[in-house]
C-alpha cells in the first residue's frame, strides 16, 4: 500500500496488536478517521483496548493471552485441514 508518506506496512504480532508503519490515519470500525502522528502504531484487534483504536497492551492479560493463543491453534488447525 502506497500513502502520501510512502509505503504503508502492516505486521500482525502474534497474540498482538497489528503494527502499522507509514499510515497518515486509521479508521475505526465506525468509519472515524484517527490520525498518526508517529512513524509505527499499534492497532488494537482483541477489542478489549481502552483507547481504541491504538492498543493499551490489554491482550497481554494471562486469560486473554492464553484465549488468543488457543483460537490460534484452532485456526492453525483448520487451515491444514485437521
Ligand atoms: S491488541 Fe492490544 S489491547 Fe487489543
Amino acid at each position: 500500500m502506497t500513502t502520501a508518506h510512502g509505503v504503508c506496512r502492516v505486521r500482525l504480532v502474534p497474540d498482538g496488536p497489528l503494527l502499522v508503519r507509514g499510515a497518515s490515519f486509521i479508521t475505526d470500525d465506525e468509519g472515524i478517521d484517527h490520525e498518526v502522528d508517529r512513524p509505527v502504531v499499534a492497532v488494537c484487534v482483541c477489542g478489549l483496548t481502552q483507547s481504541a483504536p491504538w492498543c493499551d497492551g490489554t491482550h497481554k492479560a494471562p486469560a486473554i493471552a492464553a484465549r488468543a493463543r488457543q483460537r490460534t491453534k484452532v485456526a492453525e488447525a483448520e487451515a491444514v485441514g485437521q
